[in-house]
């Protein structure tokens, strides 16, 4: 059977992704494992949301404590009359500081994978700044998309926090670097957020929280594919795993089958051994220099960081 002929229309993401080709891929390879991308249906974009509240999860609230501390001389580098762009979004609550403090940004292009999630928030933007122009895209940022005739003759600044650029390979988040290069051209200015590595307790307890959100945020993956490829997972017999891996520099999470078991996806049968895991997320922690390593490596001049020890912003110019 072929795996486009019984592909269910998904609502969120855009046009032309293969969630059920990257998954049934993903699952017969060796380790399994499955893009962190589509994690972000409506119900992991909200799970997400809980997660940036949780004590445990200190990385949103250390980049929003640096973005307030910091908005006037961020906003102070930004080219007057220009569009913020965002890479992956989500509720758009840290572009609203550096939003808040930019009076002369002319328009705000949030971009994001979650199609049905990304509308939510923007209307009170639209209320609380009405000089702006606010122009949301639903696509996945890895390929090209197209900013919006009007607004393609601004001046661009790219706005990429959150550490989502961590869940990236080293090799893949220097290629996406370029590729926000091109995006935003020569001489453009990025603000990126990157978490930093620090001891294994604080980092192992940020994606092992007591109340149990990150497992349910990890977990939804396997109820998304049961919901849109129509999947017979067993959702009780797997477990959420998450540790750092300090050889890599990055937190690992899995999903972990508890019983050797068989799934079924659009007609394609996966076995399971017990104590296998699908590897569902990378989260990479870098040091400052580390991470400017990588941005000069991919086409970028280090301006300026921001960091409070725990998490770090950076200012980077395109070459
Ligand atoms: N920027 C927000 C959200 C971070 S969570 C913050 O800092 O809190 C990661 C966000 O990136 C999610 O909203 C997710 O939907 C989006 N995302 C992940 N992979 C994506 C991709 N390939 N293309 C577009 N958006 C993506
Ligand atoms: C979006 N991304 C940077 C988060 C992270 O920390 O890697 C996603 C996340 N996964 C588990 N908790 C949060």
């Amino acid at each position: 059977m072929s795996v486009r002929s019984v592909f269910r229309a998904s609502h969120s993401l855009p046009k032309g992704d293969s969630f059920a080709a990257d998954v049934i891929a993903g699952l017969g390879a060796e380790p399994k494992s499955v893009p962190p991308k589509y994690f972000y249906d409506l119900a992991g974009s909200a799970l997400f949301e809980r997660i940036t509240l949780l004590p445990e999860y200190y990385p949103t609230r250390c980049e929003i404590g640096i973005l307030q501390d910091n908005a006037p001389a961020i906003a102070s580098m930004f080219p007057p009359g220009c569009a913020l762009i965002e890479f992956g979004s989500g509720s758009s609550r840290k572009a609203r500081i550096l939003l808040s403090a930019a009076a002369t940004v002319e328009a705000y292009v949030p971009v994001d994978i979650s199609g049905d999630f990304l509308q939510q928030d923007l209307a009170q933007l639209k209320r609380d700044l009405p000089h702006l122009t606010v122009h949301p895209l639903v696509e996945d940022f890895t390929k090209p998309f197209a900013i919006p005739g009007d607004l393609a003759g601004l001046p661009r600044v790219g706005f990429f926090p959150g550490s989502t650029i961590g869940n990236f390979e080293p090799h893949e988040a220097a290629r996406f670097l370029r590729h926000i290069g091109a995006v935003l051209g020569p001489g453009s200015l990025l603000v990126v957020g990157i978490d930093l590595v620090k001891d294994e307790a604080t980092l192992n307890r940020a994606y092992n929280d007591a109340e149990g959100v990150t497992a349910k945020f990890n977990l939804n993956l396997l109820a998304r594919i049961n919901r849109e490829l129509g999947a017979d997972f067993d959702i009780a017999a797997f477990e959420h795993r998450a540790f750092f891996n300090r050889a890599f520099s990055r937190i690992e999470m899995h999903l972990l089958s508890t019983r050797r078991q068989q799934v079924h996806i659009n007609g394609v049968a996966i076995d399971f051994r017990a104590g296998e895991t699908i590897h569902t997320e990378n989260s990479y922690k870098y040091t400052i220099d580390s991470f400017r390593a990588l941005a000069r490596g991919s086409g970028w001049s280090p301006v300026e960081v921001f960091t409070d020890g725990m998490f770090s912003v950076h200012a980077l110019r395109a070459e």
